[in-house]
């Protein structure tokens, strides 16, 4: 029994499984799906001659294309399956998302943000491409994600316009003043002063929450009429997957900044110890790290009680996957 099985024996939490193999099993075979998807959107939607070629291009691909966990885009699949979603919509969607994710990141790593000059594993964009061409990679592909959502692509695929807009209007709002652009302008704004932990919490779930709890409520919009499995989520069992998708994000967003005060560059792909060098406020400066550590597990265990009123034996396996999805968040090592 692991560490973490042991801990939820402990807090009498059952009913979802939860297996590391399972979810790695899984993301072996959709990860390259998730990477062969987001390079054929930059090349479908990048048609124009001139900008094939330009710096603009090679630096949205070098900010898309290196090698993330692509997280969000496994929780919109994942949620997809809760519901008998499409996979094939619900891949676009997990395009969208990684999409918005690796501009936020473009743009995290300015100097004018966390001034970090490494990003899995390698030079980041304006390192590479300069800042000019970095700061257009990243408002490229934020246009790029909605662009995605708006297509009729997916309207041949079985979305009505309705559904369509439900989706852009849910991204738009998780990007924006009220998520994760919000976040990161408390954070940025926050920089050597301690935080109260109420405010620290509202700035986690915005600037990482908030896409993540997008990722997985847009998961469970891939529904289309004919499709057999589909199931209609209760508006309890909607709200149970909200909150299931809150923890998963502050969840995410605190395993960050124990990860980096604890892990190395080489394991990170990113700098190490970053968050102290530059005074940045963190769960670890705030709580220490092992009450970030107590927090991150009550996370995880609050994730794993928010699915069990989902899993009927319908939906099963999409539920099994996002509690997979939940302990792969908190165990991660990078
Ligand atoms: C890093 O996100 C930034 C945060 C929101 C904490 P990830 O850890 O998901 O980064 P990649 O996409 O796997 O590189
Ligand atoms: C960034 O948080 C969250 C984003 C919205 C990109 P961090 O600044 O802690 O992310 P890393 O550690 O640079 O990946
Ligand atoms: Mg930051
Ligand atoms: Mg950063
Ligand atoms: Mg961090």
């Amino acid at each position: 029994m692991s560490d973490m099985e042991r801990g939820m024996t402990a807090l009498n939490i059952s009913p979802v499984s939860i297996s590391a193999q399972r979810f790695n099993d899984w993301a072996d075979v959709v990860r390259p799906q998730i990477e062969v998807a987001l390079a054929q959107g930059l090349d479908a939607y990048v048609t124009h001659a001139v900008a094939q070629n330009s710096p603009l291009v090679a630096a949205m691909r070098h900010g898309v294309m290196n090698g993330g966990k692509r997280v969000r885009a496994l929780a919109v699949l994942a949620a997809a399956h809760l519901v008998g979603g499409s996979q094939q919509i619900a891949m676009q969607v997990a395009v969208a998302l990684e999409y918005i994710h690796a501009y936020s990141l473009i743009h995290d790593d300015l100097p004018c943000m966390d001034d970090d000059d490494l990003r899995r594993g390698q030079p980041t964009v304006h390192i590479q491409y300069g800042q000019a061409q970095a700061l257009l990679a990243g408002d490229a592909l934020q246009t790029l994600a909605f662009d995605v959502l708006a297509s009729e692509r997916l309207t041949q695929m079985g979305l009505t316009a309705a559904q369509q807009l439900q989706l852009i209007r849910t991204l738009a709002r998780a990007s924006g003043v009220a998520g994760m652009a919000g976040g990161q302008a408390i954070d940025c704004h926050h920089v050597g002063q301690p935080l109260l932990t109420q405010t620290m919490q509202t700035m986690h779930s915005l600037k990482t929450g908030a896409l993540l709890h997008a990722s997985v409520m847009m998961g469970a919009m891939c529904v289309t009429q004919g499709l057999n499995d589909a199931v209609n989520l209760s508006a309890e069992q909607l709200n149970d997957l909200s909150s299931y998708a809150d923890d998963l994000g502050l969840l995410f967003q605190v395993v960050d900044d124990i990860l980096d005060a604890s892990q190395d560059t080489a394991t990170l792909g990113k700098t190490a110890g970053k968050d102290a060098d530059a005074n940045k406020p963190t769960y670890v400066q705030a709580i220490g790290i092992n009450g970030a550590r107590d927090f991150a597990q009550k996370l995880y265990a609050s994730a794993l009680t928010n699915l069990n009123g989902i899993a009927s034996a319908q939906q099963e396996q999409g539920a099994q996957y996002l509690a997979d999805l939940a302990s792969y968040c908190h165990e991660r090592i990078y």
